[in-house]
């Protein structure tokens, strides 16, 4: 199974963005234990209930910093939010459905934690490079 842990190699070089970063491995990694061990709905909800805010919270961040610097690649990096968090609202859908299946489980590693590393690996990185040329520095 696909486990996720914070290292420095996730890193985009500013700080804000490596800590919400950080917390939003902790609320998968929540996430795909709570499922794992088939906690019981209210808790598995309770936990989709709370990836869900802190992405929409992180996503925010990132997009609100990309417009007040006319960051170029804005309409890209957006729309891969977008799809990040159509799929989490599918599984919302398919867990209110059909419970904490193994299918569920599965998606919630090979996807979230996949599409994560990806994200932060290439575009996140890229625009942390583009923070850090406008100065942003690492606060
Ligand atoms: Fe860190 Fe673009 O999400």
């Amino acid at each position: 199974m696909t486990e996720i842990e914070w290292n420095d190699s996730y890193s985009v070089g500013i700080d804000l963005i490596d800590e919400q970063h950080k917390m939003l491995i902790l609320r998968i990694k929540d996430l795909s234990e709570a499922v794992k061990h088939a906690r019981g709905l209210e808790k598995i909800l309770k936990t989709l209930d709370f990836l869900i805010d802190y992405t929409e919270f992180h996503f925010s961040t990132e997009e609100r910093h990309m417009k007040k610097l006319d960051y170029p690649g804005l309409v890209p990096h957006k729309q891969q939010h977008e799809e990040f968090t159509f799929t989490l609202d599918r599984l919302v859908e398919d867990f209110e459905q059909d419970g904490a299946t193994e299918a569920l489980s599965n998606s919630i590693n090979t996807f979230l934690i996949n599409w994560l590393v990806k994200h932060i690996e290439s575009i996140d990185k890229k625009f942390g490079k583009f923070l850090q040329e406008k100065g942003f520095g690492k606060n």
